[in-house]
């Protein structure tokens, strides 16, 4: 989930403040819109709390079934010429697969006990809480907010939010608000927007993996009418002269023929769009998609080795002239990081086909392990800390590599990256490297007084991951800022903003590993959030994890709250064969696609 999800500090690509001012000119309009539409809501409901799970692949039960009945857009972007055709598609891989090994752990004695049933309807009810907030005050707005209210638009005011809940709607058993939200969903329109772009990656990654998602787990035609739609909107973004797509896709361009890629684009952004483009093939049976994601695949794989830490991709990349060797900043946090995570989750969605995924896997990580992974220093009594490991950044200059000891909540996701890849591959050192990142996220939640990890922090570095690392207080003391925990040096950005990347380590490496320890971290993150986070009517970001007591809260509820922090939460508490990983593989937003067999 790359820059794409967290905006550095540095660097904001122009059309985004323009896409920032625009938002503030349309809010009138939208307003009296949305006062209008809420007008004619009928009275909603307040949800069913307590309803068991339901089996992902059953459909809920009827009660008052809406028609989810697909109403197309109002402009159809099949009817666009592409200026740049491509010669020929590429047809899906249907080679004989590479034999992949099982995900997870053999939980054949499980025993769903009445603690973790009371932990799994504890984050329910949350999520039933956050959800009546926002279709109360926010229906069909991108986002709630959860202090003041209000609805605010962020991604093109296609719903974000809604569209993004469906499948926690679904797995959740909230069934009738599944219907109603999806029944909302099929007749979005994509061509109604103010905005004169979207964001490619994020509106793949929100919005088409939500709606694919919905349709995997529900089998309701209208979503995949609806995915399909957007897919083709979205396929225009590709139509450039060498293929590669830009950044904003923006819709005049394209409808023009004159889209070209960046020279500085986030590696993440074009490079984190197969998983959902390869699913929409295989569902639709029309390659396009596929053939799109696969030139960018070629590129990856031909220029892994070209860049100045051969193995990996630098966080910037120059798409328009296919070149990775000026950029000399690597990481696997913010702006690069979905682009490995989707190398080991294709091979899983593709069964196995196309081993270049995993061969890519093994050499970025060979090189990843070497470089950007680091161990804290911690006190010998910290049991929870000694295992702790943290992906950090690496800045290659031609006579040394300077490594940066700092890390971020959005590379958490690395745990279940490294997990995956070692449990998919039989890789078993790379599930147990897996199993410290999870674990220094957990141990850097509670070392902080709010329970929870600053967005952008850095520690006291050991010399290296595995070797003895004594604690040194003085150096700790003489390194550190006012007011760090043991361990760590500063936290440059201290908000929490309800992101998953932690809790969804911990999930996968609870279902990799059986270990019940992994399920008691989650508790203690759970109530920690809830204690930081809970507003009158949902949940809140906040300013700052390192105080004691009450920490502000900053207005903001990201979609993700509800697609992917509520979702990995209320999965670890639920019983294991609940979107087991053997069938399913999420994507970068937590949505479920179902593998190939
Ligand atoms: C890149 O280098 C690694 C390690 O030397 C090697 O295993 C891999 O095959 C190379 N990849 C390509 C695409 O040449
Ligand atoms: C909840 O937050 C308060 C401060 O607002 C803090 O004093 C208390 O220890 C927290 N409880 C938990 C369980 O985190």
């Amino acid at each position: 989930m790359a820059y794409p999800r967290g905006w550095p500090f540095c660097f904001v690509p122009a059309s985004l403040l323009r896409l920032d001012r625009r938002l503030v000119r349309v809010i009138l309009v939208a307003a009296i819109f949305m006062t209008a539409l809420m007008l004619l809501q009928p009275a909603r409901p307040h949800l069913p709390v307590g309803q068991p799970h339901l089996p992902a692949d059953r459909p809920p039960p009827a009660h008052r079934r809406l028609e989810i009945r697909f109403k197309p857009s109002s402009f159809d972007w099949r009817t666009v010429k592409q200026r740049y055709p491509v010669p020929s598609l590429r047809a899906l891989p249907t080679d004989h697969p590479n034999q992949l090994h099982a995900v997870q752990h053999d939980f054949t004695d499980y025993v769903h006990d009445a603690t973790t049933q009371h932990r799994q309807q504890a984050v329910r009810s949350a999520f039933a809480k956050s959800w009546r907030g926002y279709k109360e005050h926010a229906w069909l707005r991108d986002e709630l907010t959860p202090v003041t209210g209000h609805g605010k638009t962020t991604f093109g005011g296609w719903a974000a939010t809604l569209v993004d809940a469906l499948d926690t709607l679904w797995i959740m058993g909230l069934s009738d608000e599944f219907h109603d939200a999806a029944a909302a969903a099929v007749q979005l329109d994509w061509a109604k927007t103010k905005d004169t772009a979207a964001n490619l990656f994020e509106t793949t990654i929100r919005h088409l993996a939500g709606l694919i998602s919905a349709y995997d787990l529900s089998g309701e035609p209208a979503l995949l009418d609806k995915a399909t739609e957007l897919g083709d909107m979205l396929y225009m973004a590709f139509d450039t002269p060498n293929r590669m797509p830009g950044f904003w896709f923006n819709f005049q361009d394209a409808k023009k023929g004159r889209q070209i890629a960046g020279h500085n684009d986030p590696s993440a952004s074009p490079c984190s769009l197969s998983l959902e483009f390869t699913r929409l093939s295989l569902l639709t049976g029309d390659p396009k998609y596929y053939d799109a994601v696969a030139r960018i695949t070629d590129f990856l794989e031909r220029t892994q080795n070209q860049s100045k830490l051969p193995g990996m991709w630098p966080k910037l990349i120059d798409f328009r002239d296919q070149t990775v060797n000026t950029e000399i900043g690597f990481s696997m946090g913010a702006w690069a990081d979905s682009l490995y995570e989707y190398l080991p989750k294709m091979s899983a969605l593709l069964g196995g086909h196309l081993p270049n995924y995993e061969k890519m896997y093994r050499t970025a990580m060979d090189t990843a392990q070497q470089h950007l992974l680091f161990r804290p220093m911690v006190p010998e009594d910290d049991k929870e800390g000694q295992v702790a490991l943290f992906p950090g950044d690496a800045f290659v200059h031609t006579d040394k590599i300077n490594y940066v000891p700092e890390s971020q909540h959005l590379s958490c996701f690395a745990g279940g990256m490294f997990g995956l890849g070692g449990k998919l591959f039989d890789i078993a050192a790379h599930v147990a490297l897996g199993e410290r990142l999870a674990r220094g996220c957990a141990w850097a939640y509670n070392a902080f007084p709010t329970g929870l990890m600053p967005e952008v922090f850095s520690v006291v570095p050991c010399p290296s991951i595995d070797g003895a690392c004594p604690w040194d207080e003085e150096r700790w003391k003489k390194e550190a800022g006012n007011n760090m925990p043991r361990g760590f040096k500063s936290a440059r950005d201290t908000r929490y903003i309800l992101r998953p990347e932690a809790i969804e380590s911990v999930f996968l490496l609870y279902r990799m590993t059986g270990k019940p320890d992994l399920r008691e971290k989650a508790w203690r993150m759970f109530q920690a959030v809830m204690n930081a986070t809970e507003t009158r009517l949902a949940n809140s970001a906040i300013a700052d994890v390192t105080v004691t007591g009450k920490p502000v809260q900053t207005d903001s509820m990201e979609s993700f709250w509800l697609a992917e922090t509520l979702k990995y939460f209320y999965l670890i508490f639920s019983p294991p064969d609940l979107i087991s990983l053997d069938e399913f593989v999420f994507n970068t937003e937590a949505h479920p696609f179902r593998r190939a067999k």
